[in-house]
Protein backbone atom coordinates (compact mmCIF):
# COMPACT_ATOMS: atom_id res chain seq x y z
CA UNK A 1 0.00 0.00 0.00
CA UNK A 2 2.56 2.16 1.09
CA UNK A 3 4.33 2.61 -3.08
CA UNK A 4 0.72 3.56 -4.10
CA UNK A 5 -0.28 5.74 -1.10
CA UNK A 6 3.00 8.13 -2.10
CA UNK A 7 2.98 7.53 -5.67
CA UNK A 8 2.73 10.20 -8.05
CA UNK A 9 3.17 7.73 -11.62
CA UNK A 10 1.69 9.49 -14.52
CA UNK A 11 1.78 12.81 -13.14
CA UNK A 12 2.25 16.30 -15.00
CA UNK A 13 3.63 19.22 -12.59
CA UNK A 14 4.33 22.32 -12.81
CA UNK A 15 6.45 24.48 -10.29
CA UNK A 16 6.80 28.00 -10.45
CA UNK A 17 10.55 29.02 -9.33
CA UNK A 18 11.82 25.68 -10.23
CA UNK A 19 15.72 26.22 -10.84
CA UNK A 20 16.86 26.52 -7.05
CA UNK A 21 15.64 26.09 -3.71
CA UNK A 22 12.66 24.68 -2.17
CA UNK A 23 10.74 24.59 -6.12
CA UNK A 24 13.70 22.46 -7.17
CA UNK A 25 13.36 20.44 -4.36
CA UNK A 26 10.20 19.68 -4.90
CA UNK A 27 10.01 19.26 -8.53
CA UNK A 28 13.14 16.29 -7.37
CA UNK A 29 10.84 15.01 -5.30
CA UNK A 30 7.96 14.45 -7.70
CA UNK A 31 10.01 13.18 -10.11
CA UNK A 32 11.49 10.90 -8.04
CA UNK A 33 7.62 9.67 -6.79
CA UNK A 34 7.22 8.96 -10.50
CA UNK A 35 5.70 12.11 -12.31
CA UNK A 36 5.96 11.80 -16.04
CA UNK A 37 6.24 15.59 -16.38
CA UNK A 38 7.77 18.32 -14.32
CA UNK A 39 8.10 21.77 -15.51
CA UNK A 40 10.02 24.28 -13.91
CA UNK A 41 10.02 27.88 -14.23
CA UNK A 42 12.31 30.87 -13.57
CA UNK A 43 13.91 34.10 -15.10
CA UNK A 44 17.36 32.99 -15.98
CA UNK A 45 16.85 30.76 -18.45
CA UNK A 46 20.47 29.18 -18.45
CA UNK A 47 20.44 27.96 -14.29
CA UNK A 48 16.43 26.74 -15.17
CA UNK A 49 18.06 24.49 -18.39
CA UNK A 50 21.21 23.31 -16.40
CA UNK A 51 18.52 22.58 -13.08
CA UNK A 52 15.96 20.46 -15.90
CA UNK A 53 18.35 18.43 -17.06
CA UNK A 54 20.29 17.94 -13.77
CA UNK A 55 16.54 16.44 -12.41
CA UNK A 56 15.71 14.23 -15.56
CA UNK A 57 18.73 12.43 -15.25
CA UNK A 58 17.55 11.49 -11.55
CA UNK A 59 14.31 9.58 -12.38
CA UNK A 60 12.08 8.26 -15.63
CA UNK A 61 10.22 10.99 -16.10
CA UNK A 62 10.98 14.24 -17.55
CA UNK A 63 11.82 18.06 -16.03
CA UNK A 64 11.24 20.65 -18.79
CA UNK A 65 12.23 24.30 -18.41
CA UNK A 66 10.14 27.10 -19.23
CA UNK A 67 11.52 30.61 -18.76
CA UNK A 68 9.94 33.66 -17.89
CA UNK A 69 8.53 36.90 -15.27
CA UNK A 70 6.05 35.78 -13.36
CA UNK A 71 5.74 39.47 -11.88
CA UNK A 72 3.95 40.40 -14.53
CA UNK A 73 0.47 39.69 -15.89
CA UNK A 74 2.26 39.09 -19.28
CA UNK A 75 4.53 36.60 -17.96
CA UNK A 76 1.87 34.58 -16.23
CA UNK A 77 0.02 34.76 -19.77
CA UNK A 78 3.28 33.63 -21.83
CA UNK A 79 3.61 30.80 -19.30
CA UNK A 80 0.33 29.73 -19.48
CA UNK A 81 0.30 29.84 -22.81
CA UNK A 82 3.26 28.03 -23.77
CA UNK A 83 1.58 25.30 -21.24
CA UNK A 84 -1.27 25.09 -22.68
CA UNK A 85 0.78 24.18 -26.48
CA UNK A 86 2.05 21.16 -24.63
CA UNK A 87 -0.16 20.12 -22.72
CA UNK A 88 -4.21 19.18 -22.21
CA UNK A 89 -4.29 18.51 -18.31
CA UNK A 90 -2.44 19.41 -15.53
CA UNK A 91 -2.66 17.63 -12.55
CA UNK A 92 -0.01 19.45 -9.99
CA UNK A 93 0.51 22.97 -9.76
CA UNK A 94 3.12 24.55 -7.24
CA UNK A 95 3.93 28.36 -7.02
CA UNK A 96 6.54 28.73 -5.32
CA UNK A 97 8.85 31.50 -6.89
CA UNK A 98 8.57 34.19 -4.54
CA UNK A 99 10.59 37.29 -3.18
CA UNK A 100 12.73 38.39 0.00
CA UNK A 101 11.89 42.08 0.85
CA UNK A 102 12.72 43.47 3.76
CA UNK A 103 14.59 46.72 5.62
CA UNK A 104 12.61 49.34 8.09
CA UNK A 105 9.65 50.66 7.56
CA UNK A 106 10.79 54.64 7.12
CA UNK A 107 12.58 53.35 3.76
CA UNK A 108 9.82 51.40 2.52
CA UNK A 109 9.69 51.87 -1.31
CA UNK A 110 6.22 51.70 -2.78
CA UNK A 111 8.07 49.90 -5.73
CA UNK A 112 9.70 47.32 -3.60
CA UNK A 113 6.09 46.77 -1.51
CA UNK A 114 4.64 46.66 -5.37
CA UNK A 115 7.06 43.91 -6.63
CA UNK A 116 6.78 41.98 -3.39
CA UNK A 117 2.78 41.70 -3.98
CA UNK A 118 2.91 41.09 -7.47
CA UNK A 119 5.55 37.83 -7.48
CA UNK A 120 4.30 36.78 -4.13
CA UNK A 121 0.23 37.35 -3.99
CA UNK A 122 -0.94 38.55 -7.15
CA UNK A 123 1.25 36.04 -9.98
CA UNK A 124 0.00 32.81 -7.92
CA UNK A 125 -3.65 34.02 -7.74
CA UNK A 126 -3.47 34.88 -11.54
CA UNK A 127 -1.42 31.93 -12.53
CA UNK A 128 -3.73 29.70 -10.78
CA UNK A 129 -6.98 31.02 -12.41
CA UNK A 130 -4.99 31.15 -15.73
CA UNK A 131 -4.55 27.18 -15.53
CA UNK A 132 -7.86 26.52 -14.18
CA UNK A 133 -9.28 24.85 -17.45
CA UNK A 134 -5.89 22.48 -17.66
CA UNK A 135 -6.02 21.70 -14.23
CA UNK A 136 -10.19 20.79 -14.46
CA UNK A 137 -9.01 18.85 -16.95
CA UNK A 138 -8.49 15.42 -15.75
CA UNK A 139 -9.73 16.35 -12.29
CA UNK A 140 -11.81 13.55 -10.34
CA UNK A 141 -13.40 13.38 -6.90
CA UNK A 142 -11.33 10.17 -6.97
CA UNK A 143 -7.80 11.68 -8.32
CA UNK A 144 -8.52 15.87 -7.63
CA UNK A 145 -6.10 18.21 -8.94
CA UNK A 146 -3.41 19.99 -7.06
CA UNK A 147 -2.73 23.43 -5.70
CA UNK A 148 -0.15 24.15 -3.30
CA UNK A 149 1.42 27.97 -2.17
CA UNK A 150 4.03 28.58 -0.44
CA UNK A 151 3.92 30.64 2.67
CA UNK A 152 6.35 31.48 4.97
CA UNK A 153 6.85 31.54 8.90
CA UNK A 154 6.88 35.09 8.46
CA UNK A 155 3.40 34.95 8.02
CA UNK A 156 3.46 34.38 11.83
CA UNK A 157 6.28 36.33 12.40
CA UNK A 158 5.87 40.04 13.67
CA UNK A 159 9.01 41.32 12.31
CA UNK A 160 8.76 44.94 11.27
CA UNK A 161 12.03 44.18 9.25
CA UNK A 162 10.19 41.99 6.61
CA UNK A 163 6.44 43.65 6.37
CA UNK A 164 5.79 43.13 2.51
CA UNK A 165 7.46 39.82 2.98
CA UNK A 166 5.00 38.85 5.71
CA UNK A 167 1.93 40.68 4.56
CA UNK A 168 2.51 38.58 0.87
CA UNK A 169 2.16 35.11 2.82
CA UNK A 170 -0.14 36.23 5.14
CA UNK A 171 -2.26 36.92 2.14
CA UNK A 172 -1.40 33.70 0.22
CA UNK A 173 -2.71 32.19 3.98
CA UNK A 174 -5.78 33.72 4.04
CA UNK A 175 -6.69 32.93 0.81
CA UNK A 176 -5.81 29.10 1.16
CA UNK A 177 -9.44 28.00 2.28
CA UNK A 178 -10.97 30.70 0.13
CA UNK A 179 -9.59 29.35 -2.78
CA UNK A 180 -10.19 25.62 -1.61
CA UNK A 181 -13.54 26.30 -1.42
CA UNK A 182 -13.87 28.08 -4.62
CA UNK A 183 -12.48 25.28 -6.57
CA UNK A 184 -13.82 22.30 -4.98
CA UNK A 185 -16.63 21.50 -6.86
CA UNK A 186 -13.97 21.50 -9.62
CA UNK A 187 -12.41 18.34 -7.94
CA UNK A 188 -9.28 20.54 -7.60
CA UNK A 189 -7.39 20.47 -3.61
CA UNK A 190 -5.78 23.78 -2.52
CA UNK A 191 -3.08 23.70 0.19
CA UNK A 192 -0.40 25.89 1.53
CA UNK A 193 3.35 24.61 2.46
CA UNK A 194 4.04 27.55 5.02
CA UNK A 195 8.29 27.06 5.37
CA UNK A 196 10.83 27.98 8.24
CA UNK A 197 14.23 28.32 7.45
CA UNK A 198 15.54 26.42 4.41
CA UNK A 199 18.84 25.94 2.63
CA UNK A 200 18.50 27.88 -0.79
CA UNK A 201 19.69 31.10 -2.68
CA UNK A 202 17.68 33.12 -0.65
CA UNK A 203 18.65 32.53 2.78
CA UNK A 204 22.57 31.95 1.55
CA UNK A 205 23.70 35.44 3.30
CA UNK A 206 22.47 33.56 6.71
CA UNK A 207 23.71 30.14 6.32
CA UNK A 208 27.10 31.21 4.35
CA UNK A 209 27.61 33.59 7.63
CA UNK A 210 28.74 30.90 10.65
CA UNK A 211 27.45 33.20 13.58
CA UNK A 212 24.06 33.68 12.00
CA UNK A 213 23.68 30.45 11.35
CA UNK A 214 24.49 29.07 14.87
CA UNK A 215 21.87 31.80 16.33
CA UNK A 216 18.99 30.75 14.22
CA UNK A 217 19.51 27.24 14.79
CA UNK A 218 19.81 27.68 18.55
CA UNK A 219 16.27 29.51 18.25
CA UNK A 220 15.02 26.46 16.05
CA UNK A 221 13.21 23.43 17.80
CA UNK A 222 14.43 21.33 15.75
CA UNK A 223 18.08 22.49 15.83
CA UNK A 224 18.66 22.89 12.40
CA UNK A 225 17.60 24.27 8.65
CA UNK A 226 15.29 22.63 6.67
CA UNK A 227 16.25 20.77 3.56
CA UNK A 228 15.57 18.70 0.15
CA UNK A 229 13.80 15.44 1.67
CA UNK A 230 11.57 17.61 4.39
CA UNK A 231 10.18 19.53 1.54
CA UNK A 232 9.49 17.23 -0.67
CA UNK A 233 8.27 14.48 1.29
CA UNK A 234 5.70 16.99 2.61
CA UNK A 235 4.80 18.28 -1.19
CA UNK A 236 4.95 14.56 -2.28
CA UNK A 237 2.48 13.42 0.19
CA UNK A 238 0.37 16.21 -0.40
CA UNK A 239 0.20 15.50 -4.54
CA UNK A 240 -0.56 11.48 -3.93
CA UNK A 241 -2.93 9.65 -2.67
CA UNK A 242 -1.67 10.07 0.60
CA UNK A 243 -2.72 13.23 0.57
CA UNK A 244 -5.71 13.58 -1.01
CA UNK A 245 -8.13 14.35 1.96
CA UNK A 246 -6.57 17.86 3.11
CA UNK A 247 -7.99 20.94 1.14
CA UNK A 248 -7.87 24.68 2.66
CA UNK A 249 -4.89 23.52 4.85
CA UNK A 250 -1.60 25.43 5.75
CA UNK A 251 1.18 23.01 6.32
CA UNK A 252 3.76 24.57 8.84
CA UNK A 253 6.95 22.90 7.77
CA UNK A 254 9.76 24.84 9.88
CA UNK A 255 10.62 22.40 12.51
CA UNK A 256 9.13 24.52 15.06
CA UNK A 257 10.38 27.69 14.34
CA UNK A 258 6.88 29.64 14.93
CA UNK A 259 6.50 28.47 18.47
CA UNK A 260 9.69 30.39 19.20
CA UNK A 261 8.12 33.94 18.64
CA UNK A 262 6.96 35.35 21.97
N1 LIG B 1 14.34 29.36 1.85
C1 LIG B 1 13.59 29.60 2.88
O1 LIG B 1 14.05 29.50 4.04
C2 LIG B 1 12.14 29.98 2.72
C3 LIG B 1 11.37 30.08 3.88
C4 LIG B 1 10.03 30.39 3.77
C5 LIG B 1 9.47 30.58 2.53
N2 LIG B 1 10.25 30.50 1.41
C6 LIG B 1 9.57 30.69 0.12
O2 LIG B 1 9.94 29.65 -0.75
C7 LIG B 1 9.83 30.09 -2.09
C8 LIG B 1 11.09 29.71 -2.85
O3 LIG B 1 12.19 30.43 -2.30
P1 LIG B 1 13.64 29.82 -2.13
O4 LIG B 1 14.02 30.04 -0.72
O5 LIG B 1 13.72 28.47 -2.72
O6 LIG B 1 14.48 30.89 -2.96
P2 LIG B 1 15.41 30.77 -4.25
O7 LIG B 1 16.38 29.66 -4.12
O8 LIG B 1 15.92 32.16 -4.44
O9 LIG B 1 14.39 30.41 -5.42
C9 LIG B 1 13.50 31.34 -5.94
C10 LIG B 1 13.03 30.85 -7.28
O10 LIG B 1 12.05 31.77 -7.81
C11 LIG B 1 12.48 32.24 -9.09
N3 LIG B 1 12.01 33.60 -9.29
C12 LIG B 1 12.37 34.70 -8.57
N4 LIG B 1 11.78 35.79 -9.07
C13 LIG B 1 11.01 35.38 -10.13
C14 LIG B 1 10.16 36.04 -11.05
N5 LIG B 1 9.98 37.36 -11.03
N6 LIG B 1 9.52 35.29 -12.01
C15 LIG B 1 9.72 33.96 -12.06
N7 LIG B 1 10.50 33.28 -11.21
C16 LIG B 1 11.15 33.99 -10.25
C17 LIG B 1 14.01 32.11 -9.03
O11 LIG B 1 14.65 32.05 -10.29
P3 LIG B 1 15.09 33.40 -11.11
O12 LIG B 1 15.75 34.30 -10.09
O13 LIG B 1 16.00 32.92 -12.18
O14 LIG B 1 13.83 33.98 -11.63
C18 LIG B 1 14.14 30.76 -8.31
O15 LIG B 1 13.88 29.70 -9.19
C19 LIG B 1 9.55 31.59 -2.02
O16 LIG B 1 8.17 31.83 -2.22
C20 LIG B 1 9.95 31.96 -0.61
O17 LIG B 1 9.26 33.09 -0.13
C21 LIG B 1 11.57 30.21 1.48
Amino acid sequence: MLEKLYSMNGKVCAVTGGSSGLGSYMAQGFLEAGATRVYITARSQDKLEAKAEELSALADGECIAISGDLSSIKGIQALTNELKENEKHIDVLVNNAGIGTGGLFADMQPEVWDMTMDLNLRSPVFLTQALLDLLKAKATYEDPARVIFTSSVAASENNTQVMAYSTSKSAIEKMTPLLALALCDDHILVNTIAPGAFYSEMTRNTWEDPDRLQSLIERIPAHRFGELEDIAGVAVMLCSRAGSYFTGEVLNLDGGHRLTFG
